[in-house]
């Protein structure tokens, strides 16, 4: 893969994708329900995937794409090039707030994290990187964040994992600084990138992480089950983004129940 051309491409195509979900906020939203009445989707989700599927299709027409809402394929393993994409991350900040959501796309070659891009949509701020080259926001290159403990910094949480203190998340917040729940896996990778949030634990499926694993990968962030195990790019777990101290602090907290 050419990392200068395969970028180069992408944010194009993010860029227009921003523009036309912009533009689209003159023109009523179609919303619907999918597992349950707070798991949406709108036509501006589906559109935003179509429109990138086929850009990706047209680029490499040899790569497997995974897609959210199904105009991908459908993938048995990580062989080769895979696309992983999240049209619209943060769906209900997107249709409520029309603010705090996120375009994300992973690439990965034979499981291995190449280019990771998330679009800060309504800030026109696009995060984007990978082991080779770096990160950035915009052209701007992002130093590693500190290595922040669990009690030095804010934690960011998914708010339904937070409210049923799944996995004792309420005793791991009493430790930190604070939660953080800002309803978008995209936006608290961003936090994370930025030096912000020292971590973020969700229960979250591919196209959540996919993008946010490869541009904190590689700022020393550690992208993993909540019980320190590899993610497996193709299924949901209980994830922990965290700094090396917080997840070290974290899985200490949770051995001692
Ligand atoms: C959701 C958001 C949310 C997280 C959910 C995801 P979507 O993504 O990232 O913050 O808690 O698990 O499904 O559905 O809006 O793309
Ligand atoms: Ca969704
Ligand atoms: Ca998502
Ligand atoms: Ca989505």
């Amino acid at each position: 893969m050419n990392i200068d051309e395969v970028n180069h491409q992408v944010k194009g195509w993010l860029k227009e994708a921003r523009e036309n979900i912009i533009h689209a906020f003159g023109n009523p939203l179609s919303v619907e329900t999918k597992s349950s009445r707070v798991d949406l989707v709108t036509n501006m989700d589906k559109q935003t995937e179509k429109f990138l599927v086929n850009k990706i299709r047209e680029f490499d027409p040899n790569a497997k794409i995974l897609g959210e809402e199904g105009f991908g394929d459908d993938i048995a393993n990580l062989d080769g090039t895979v696309w992983i994409v999240d049209p619209i991350d943060g769906t209900m900040n997107f249709v409520k707030q029309k603010d705090h959501f996120a375009i994300m796309i992973g690439i990965y070659e034979n499981g291995i994290g190449k280019l990771g891009f998330i679009m800060d949509v309504m800030n026109d701020v696009l995060y984007s990187g990978g082991p080779d080259n770096g990160v950035f926001a915009n052209e701007n290159k992002l130093e590693k964040p500190e290595n922040t403990s669990l009690k030095d910094g804010l934690l960011g949480c998914s708010s339904p994992m937070l409210m049923m203190d799944y996995n004792h998340l309420q005793t791991i917040v009493k430790h930190s600084s604070g939660a953080r729940v800002y309803g978008s896996a995209g936006i608290e990778f961003i936090h994370i990138l930025r030096g912000q949030e020292i971590g973020y634990i969700s229960h979250l499926k591919p196209w959540d992480f996919a993008a946010g694993k490869i541009l904190a990968e590689a700022l020393g962030i550690t992208v993993k089950t909540i019980d320190g195990s590899e993610l497996d790019m193709l299924q949901s777990a209980n994830v922990l983004i965290a700094t090396e101290n917080a997840q070290e602090d974290i899985l200490k907290l949770l051995n001692s129940f």
